[in-house]
């Protein structure tokens, strides 16, 4: 029989630090308690999705057009799990995947215009049973390459049968236009680039984010103004 079978409920809490990468995947194939986190980190971004979906609903009834576009989710990959308590330092084991990381669960909201986000914010971090752990606004202080987007790490109940558990979820709000920069940007990081291609990619990728947020201002003043010809 493989070892692993043989782990208590003990032993599944903590992984040995030498674990390799392969080693890691199979613990977590095989460790209940790792597939009752991920369970719980996929109920709250349920709760989080439809406390979205409601807010979106409720708007469109009000002022006649949705705040939001899409809304995305994912929990993050055992591998990136692995991959990023490794590369901070943090102990390899269950407890420290959900003290750690503020990210296993990640919600994407897309919305069309820059006040959009900011309103949906705010109704979303007003609710009472929201607690706000983080909050970095790279729309106000985007990022030295051009990145914009609101984030917020909030804390959201979930209720189980064994009473109340609290969990982390990341929600990333963004534009349209923000989330057609971001998607592309991102996938530079995952190409391999000749040396003198790199930092001219980077610049023009930059200088698009900034025609992209002026673009996003104007789009939303353009709007405004149809609006008060319609009153
Ligand atoms: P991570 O370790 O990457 O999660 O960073 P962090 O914990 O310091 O958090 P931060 O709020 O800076 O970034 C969280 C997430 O936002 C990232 O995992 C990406 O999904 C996204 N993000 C942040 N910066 C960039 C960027 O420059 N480009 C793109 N495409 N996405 C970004
Ligand atoms: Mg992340």
């Amino acid at each position: 029989m493989d070892e692993l079978e043989l782990l208590s409920d003990d032993e599944q809490l903590i992984m040995p630090d030498i674990l390799t990468r392969e080693q890691f995947m199979k613990f977590v194939e095989k460790s209940s308690k790792f597939e009752e986190l991920m369970m719980m980190y996929r109920c709250a971004i349920r709760e989080v999705q439809t406390k979205l979906e409601i807010l979106n609903d409720e708007f469109k009834t009000k002022r006649q057009r949705n705040p939001i576009d899409t809304i995305r989710s994912r929990i993050k990959a055992p591998m990136s799990i692995y991959e990023k308590l490794r590369r901070r330092g943090y102990p390899v084991s269950i407890q420290s995947i959900a003290d750690n990381l503020n990210d296993v669960a990640g919600i994407r909201v897309v919305c069309p215009f820059i006040s959009d986000i900011y309103d949906v914010a705010k109704m979303l971090i007003s609710q009472d049973d929201i607690e706000v752990m983080e909050v970095k606004d790279y729309i106000k202080n985007p990022k030295p390459n051009g990145y914009r987007s609101l984030h917020y790490v909030i804390i959201i109940p979930i209720f189980l049968s064994s009473g109340k558990e609290y969990m982390k979820v990341e929600v990333q709000i963004r534009t349209i236009a923000m989330n057609f920069w971001a998607s592309l940007e991102h996938q530079m990081h995952y190409k391999q680039f000749e040396n003198d291609e790199m930092p001219e990619i980077v610049n023009q990728l930059t200088d698009c984010a900034e025609s992209i947020y002026h673009t996003d201002v104007r789009m939303q003043e353009i709007r405004e103004d149809i609006h008060k010809m319609n009153l």
